[in-house]
């Protein structure tokens, strides 16, 4: 994959999970809008990341800042990475702008306080929400709800699996693919309902996390 030719737009990309996945993409070639509903605090997070990159001796990074909107028009695939409160309201405001793309919801639909139980939504699952808000046109794929952003924000490699749901299987090879080139390994996990699956095991992780003091992934064995 000619990564220099694909223009990822991330919106809510100033948030932990968004910042590390422009993090690697950028790092990857990608070119990355870092999309968010505050302009100049979506080009303050692409300086921020165009510094790391050129102080760590990446190169030269292609990351710019765009409102949410204008990153998922000018992109070519579009990672939605912000709360389930805002899901909905963001998914709106880009309807339009993703329409024949893929769009890949890493939503988990956490209620807080009580994040660490499993309280999935009426529709099933926020990628169940999103492929209907977003219209058949758009091939929503659901992932990277079983990956700590801390990794992402780290030099590390990382350990841990991530289950890709869709139901298109073209669709959700390609963001294998891409998750691939970042260091992440994902595999089919089958039609956007499964995406339940993923999200509930989060307030799983989040236990596991508060009781032994880390960022707990998962692993797929037996592959
Ligand atoms: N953090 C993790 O380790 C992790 C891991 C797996 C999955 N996830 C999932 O990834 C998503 C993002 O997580 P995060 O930790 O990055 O979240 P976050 O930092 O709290 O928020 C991400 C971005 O969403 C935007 N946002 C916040 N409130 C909003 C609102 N009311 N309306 C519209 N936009 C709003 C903000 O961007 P602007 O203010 O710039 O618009 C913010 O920077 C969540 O659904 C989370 O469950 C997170």
């Amino acid at each position: 994959m000619e990564t220099s030719a694909i223009t990822v737009g991330i919106i809510g990309g100033t948030g932990d999970l968004g910042t590390g996945l422009a993090r690697r993409l950028a790092r990857a070639g990608f070119r990355v809008i870092v999309g968010s509903r505050n302009e100049s605090g979506a080009q303050g997070a692409a300086e921020a990341l165009k510094n790391l990159g050129e102080t760590s001796g990446w190169g030269a990074l292609q990351v710019s800042g765009a409102s949410n909107s204008e990153a998922a028009t000018a992109a070519d695939l579009v990672f939605v990475t912000v709360p389930f409160s805002a899901h909905s309201v963001t998914l709106e405001s880009i309807h339009e702008a993703v329409q024949g793309k893929v769009v890949v919801d890493v939503t988990v639909p956490l209620v807080p306080p009580k994040v660490a139980r499993v309280q999935l939504p009426e529709g099933g699952s926020a990628g169940q929400l999103a492929q209907v808000a977003l219209g058949d046109n758009v091939r929503v794929v659901s992932a990277m709800q079983n990956v700590a952003a801390a990794h992402l924000n780290s030099d590390d490699t990382i350990d841990c699996d991530v289950l890709v749901t869709g139901n298109n299987k073209e669709a959700r090879q390609q963001v294998i693919d891409i998750l691939q080139i970042i260091d992440v390994r994902g595999f089919h996990a089958g039609m956007i309902n499964n995406a339940a699956a993923a999200e509930a095991l989060t307030s799983i992780l989040i236990n596991i996390n508060k009781q032994y003091k880390t960022h707990a992934g998962i692993r797929i064995t037996g592959v």
